[in-house]
């Protein structure tokens, strides 16, 4: 049996990973995290006792450690979620994003090169593209053209990839997907929040004019590309994930409050992110045609099965809504 190690396992699209895994192959996954503020055991409460799982607590920018689990554990393959994740964070302070983006995914791809690592899938993002005019969409051809401290870490690990693979004959592939949502997403990113927002009966912080469009996909349909991609997809090359579902923000924040009954007098205009990218919107023709992928959910059905996770799951979210989050949230939408 293959084993996988997983960095970022406990975060909201590597736990979604992992237990998409272990119900739709053999393979036996080692989870390395650091139980960052957005890394949570509990998201994994429900196969941690699975015989084909195990945990460590790690930092991928930790040689000598990511080296010793790789070896004691006979890691066939990477798949490396861990990140930094969240742009208004990193507007606020982009030092960890440098450390665990750029020199994590280094060190991860040093310790592939020595371990002469089967496969290594990295997940990167839509952003590294940078923000669309009104048309068209990312093609993996697209150049790089990152505007946050978010997105330009994320590049540059992206570049080290490539270059790991062209200058070692390292084993790479890299996914770019569009903005995930589902289950297990930490509250600070845009579904999450609204719901929880929404629920709370507290304001609902629209930035801009509302008209900001992401290009949105179920959690599950992401883990599905992944898991083709990683067993099928050609070596040194880069795929493009997305559902072909674009919608402007206020839209989505709109739906969230009609779904669960609340007023729209919820909703408050706030000041913008600097530099806020205006449109994303993703050409997923590559993986469709040559791995034979497509996505199983469409939006109608996933967000609503996903505000009803956030409803029956209050334990989860209320646990995370204290301490860290609360000085986050004054700093960022109170004190700016
Ligand atoms: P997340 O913030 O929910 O989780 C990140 C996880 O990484 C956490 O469990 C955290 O503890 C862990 N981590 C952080 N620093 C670490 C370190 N130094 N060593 C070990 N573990 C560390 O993020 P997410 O939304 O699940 O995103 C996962 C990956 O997918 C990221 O690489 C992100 O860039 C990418 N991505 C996210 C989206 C999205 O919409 N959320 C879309 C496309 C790509
Ligand atoms: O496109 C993929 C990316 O999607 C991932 O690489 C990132 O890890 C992930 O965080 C996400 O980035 P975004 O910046 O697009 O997601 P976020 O949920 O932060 O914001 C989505 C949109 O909603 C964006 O236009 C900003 C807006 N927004 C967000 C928040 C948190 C608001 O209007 N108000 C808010 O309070």
């Amino acid at each position: 049996m293959k084993k996988i190690l997983v960095t970022g396992g406990c975060g909201f699209i590597g736990s979604n990973f992992i237990r998409y895994v272990l119900k739709n192959s053999d393979y036996e996954i080692v989870n390395l995290d650091k139980l960052t503020y957005a890394g949570n055991l509990k998201n994994l409460v429900d196969i941690e006792e699975n015989s084909r799982y195990k945990f460590y607590r790690g930092d991928i920018c930790n040689y000598e450690f990511v080296s010793y689990l790789v070896d004691r554990e006979k890691i066939d393959s990477i798949i490396n979620f861990a990140a930094e994740s969240h742009v208004d964070r990193s507007i606020l302070s982009s030092q960890e994003f440098i450390r665990t983006n750029v020199i994590g995914t280094n060190v991860l791809l040093e310790v592939a090169r020595q371990n002469a690592i089967e496969r290594f899938v990295q997940i990167s993002t839509d952003e590294v593209y940078g923000s669309l005019g009104p048309d068209g969409k990312f093609t993996e051809t697209t150049p790089l053209s990152p505007n946050s401290p978010y997105s330009a870490s994320k590049a540059s690990a992206d570049l080290l990839v490539k270059a790991y693979h062209h200058t070692y004959g390292v084993p790479t592939l890299i996914t770019r997907c569009s903005n995930n949502y589902g289950p297990y997403q930490f509250p600070e990113k845009l579904i999450p929040l609204m719901i929880i927002n929404a629920l709370s009966n507290k304001p609902l912080p629209v930035y801009g004019d509302g008209m900001n469009v992401r290009d949105w996909i179920y959690v599950e349909d992401h883990c599905d590309a992944i898991l083709k991609v990683f067993e099928s997809g050609k070596i040194g090359e880069v795929y493009n994930i997305g559902a072909e579902n674009e919608k402007p923000n206020i839209e989505i924040v709109k739906l969230i409050l009609k779904e669960l009954g609340k007023d729209e007098s919820l909703i408050t205009f706030v000041k913008d992110r600097p530099g806020h990218d205006r449109r994303y919107a993703i050409d997923a023709t590559k993986i469709k045609e040559e791995l034979n992928w497509k996505p199983k959910y469409t939006f109608e059905r996933a967000i609503k099965e996903t505000i009803a996770w956030y409803q029956e799951n209050k334990s989860w979210w209320q646990e995370i809504i204290s301490g860290e989050y609360l000085n986050y949230y004054k700093k960022w939408y109170e004190e700016r």
